[in-house]
């Protein structure tokens, strides 16, 4: 199975940029490769942040660009969004019994569980998964099928990155997920958000990964406190292929424009 990973497309009203830059543009620059490249791909999921003020034309537009993808969508919600403002673009997507936009999905190759870990409570952004979140999760780890990968994806990190304003607004109760996987059964890998950078390792056994945003960037800084150092890093979008043996990760930055060649050209290697 093969599939796409965007996240944080922080999306503004149309005519509107956020730090400079149009997520409109980026993310039609985004489809436009995905549906030229990978005709193959299951479906692309969006970790999250999808509306950067959660408004109503703001939905709107992330609606009308992601009509033009030909895969599948699944959409997650990240600290930046609205439940209800995101229902009224996207009646279709699955929520969990209580509301929650999550879901399970079986697929032959893999699982793969969405958990919504917004609080639109939390002054600060930071995530939350409460009872029913949790339960949700609990059933869905026990209900998977066993003989398959399980794939884990949430906007909010469970865990510190040494990002330092990040990680006072990672997931705010780690440990009741991790009591969660702990009686229950290990992801076999974690997909997240939230992060706005590149960043991959291990969470107690879990291999994870964290995808760069389509919109603006987090600076590489761990020394930056008290404010969250930003960028204009250029975007990617990664494309995972989960077989048998493995699970690859590629990114892809899709709005590279310079040359591509032959590393076995020798005009390419001696040009000066
Ligand atoms: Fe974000």
């Amino acid at each position: 199975m093969k599939f796409a990973i965007l996240t944080d497309t922080h999306f503004v009203p149309p005519g509107r940029k956020i730090y400079g830059l149009d997520p409109a543009e980026r993310l039609a620059a985004a489809v436009e490769k995905i549906n030229a490249t990978h005709p193959d791909i299951a479906f692309v999921i969006v970790t999250g942040d999808l509306a950067h003020w959660g408004e109503d034309a703001a939905y709107g537009q992330l609606a009308t660009v992601l009509g033009r993808l030909n895969a599948p969508s699944i959409l997650m919600m990240g600290n930046h969004d609205r439940r209800e403002l995101f229902g009224r673009h996207f009646p279709g997507v699955e929520r969990d019994a209580a509301g929650f936009v999550q879901c399970v999905r079986v697929f032959e190759a893999a699982t793969i569980v969405t958990l919504d870990t917004l609080n639109e409570a939390a002054p600060n952004h930071e995530g939350l998964l409460c009872e029913a979140r949790l339960a949700f999760l609990e059933q869905a780890l026990r209900s998977a099928p066993a003989d398959r990968p399980l794939l884990l994806f949430q906007h909010h990190p469970p865990f510190d990155t040494g990002l330092r304003y990040m990680d006072t607004i990672r997931l705010a109760n780690p440990e009741a997920e991790w009591e969660v996987i702990a009686r229950t059964r290990k992801p076999d890998y974690l997909f997240m958000g939230h992060l706005h950078r590149p960043i991959a390792g291990a969470w107690r056994g879990i291999p994870f990964h964290i995808q760069r945003a389509l919109a603006h960037q987090v600076a590489f800084d761990l020394d930056a406190e008290g404010y969250i150092p930003g960028s204009h890093e250029p975007p990617d979008y990664s494309h995972v292929t989960v077989s048998d043996d493995r699970i690859v990760i590629h990114q892809c930055s899709f709005l590279y424009d310079g040359p591509t060649f032959s590393l076995q050209d020798q005009a390419a290697l001696n040009r000066a």
